[in-house]
C-alpha cells in the first residue's frame, strides 16, 4: 500500500490576505506540474477566503490553523470548524506546538478538537512532538504516544485513518535544527507500530505521518526518503514559493 505524499505549509501568523492571495496564485501555478504528491496551506485565519480564491482549481486544499471543540456561543476570538468548512476549508491544524506552549492547549483539548473537526467535516492534522530536555530525558516514544492516544482518543478506525498525524520535535522548529532522517525515521516507525497495535492493519498502513521542524528544500528528499515519513509540514520554508515549491518536488521525486 502506498501513502500519497501530503506536504503541507503552516503560514503561522504570517502573510495579510493580500499577500497571501499572491503567494496563493504564486503557487497554483508554480506546483501545477507536481505528480501524486498533496498539497495543503494554512493562512492565518483572515486570509483564507483569499487563498481558497487564489487557490481555486489547482487541486490545493486549504485548513484552519486553530478550531474551538464548541461550534457556536460564547467563545468570543476563536474559530469553529463548522465556519472553517462552511467557508471551503478542508483540514484543521490541531495541537500545534506554538498552541500547547503559548496558548496553553492540553492533550484533552486537543482530543476535543480533533473530533470536532471530524464532526464538521474537516480533516484533522494532528501535532505532536517532544522538547529537548523530553528527548534528552529518553522520554521521546512516552511523550508522542501519550500526545497521540489523546488526540486520536475515542476516534473509530475509518476516522483515525484520515487524520494526518504530524510529528515535530519541538527543538527543531524554528530553529534551523532537523531531526536527522534516522532520528525523524524511528520516531514515526514507534508512532505507525503503535497505530498498529490499536487498530485494524489498514489504518497503520494508510495513516500519513508527516514530519515537521525546519524542513527545507536542501533536507527534504533525504527525509522525504525513509520509509514511514509520508510528507512533511513546513513553516519558513512554505512562505516563498520556491522553497515551497522544491521541498513539493522532493516528495514527487
Ligand atoms: P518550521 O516550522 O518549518 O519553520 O520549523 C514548522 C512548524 O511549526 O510547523
Amino acid at each position: 500500500m502506498t501513502r500519497i505524499p501530503l506536504i503541507a505549509g503552516n503560514w503561522k501568523l504570517n502573510l495579510g490576505p493580500s499577500q497571501a492571495r499572491a503567494l496563493g496564485a504564486e503557487l497554483a501555478q508554480a506546483l501545477a506540474d507536481r505528480r501524486d504528491t498533496e498539497v495543503a496551506i494554512f493562512p492565518t485565519a483572515l486570509s483564507i477566503p483569499a487563498v481558497l480564491g487564489a487557490v481555486k482549481g489547482s487541486g490545493i486544499t486549504v485548513g484552519v490553523q486553530e478550531i474551538h471543540d464548541k461550534d457556536t456561543g460564547a467563545y468570543t476570538g476563536t474559530n469553529s470548524a463548522h465556519f472553517a468548512r462552511e467557508a471551503g476549508c478542508t483540514w484543521a491544524l490541531i495541537g500545534h506546538s506554538e498552541r500547547r506552549q503559548l496558548f496553553a492547549e492540553t492533550d484533552e483539548a486537543v482530543g476535543r478538537k480533533a473530533r470536532a473537526a471530524l464532526q464538521a467535516g474537516l480533516l484533522p492534522m494532528v501535532c505532536i512532538g517532544e522538547t529537548l530536555e523530553q528527548r534528552d530525558a529518553g522520554q521521546v516514544h512516552a511523550v508522542v504516544t501519550r500526545q497521540l492516544s489523546a488526540a486520536l482518543g475515542t476516534l473509530r478506525p475509518d476516522e483515525a485513518v484520515t487524520v494526518a498525524i504530524a510529528y515535530e520535535p519541538i527543538w527543531a522548529i524554528g530553529t534551523g535544527r532537523t531531526a536527522s532522517p534516522e532520528q525523524a525515521q524511528e520516531v514515526h516507525a514507534a508512532l505507525r507500530a503503535w497505530l498498529r497495535d490499536r487498530y485494524p492493519a489498514f489504518v497503520a498502513e494508510q495513516t500519513r505521518i508527516l514530519y515537521g521542524g525546519s524542513v527545507k528544500p536542501a533536507n527534504a528528499a533525504e527525509l522525504l526518503g525513509q520509509p514511514d515519513i509520508d510528507g512533511a509540514l513546513v513553516g519558513g520554508a512554505s512562505l516563498k514559493a520556491d522553497s515551497f515549491r522544491a521541498i513539493v518536488q522532493a516528495a514527487s521525486a
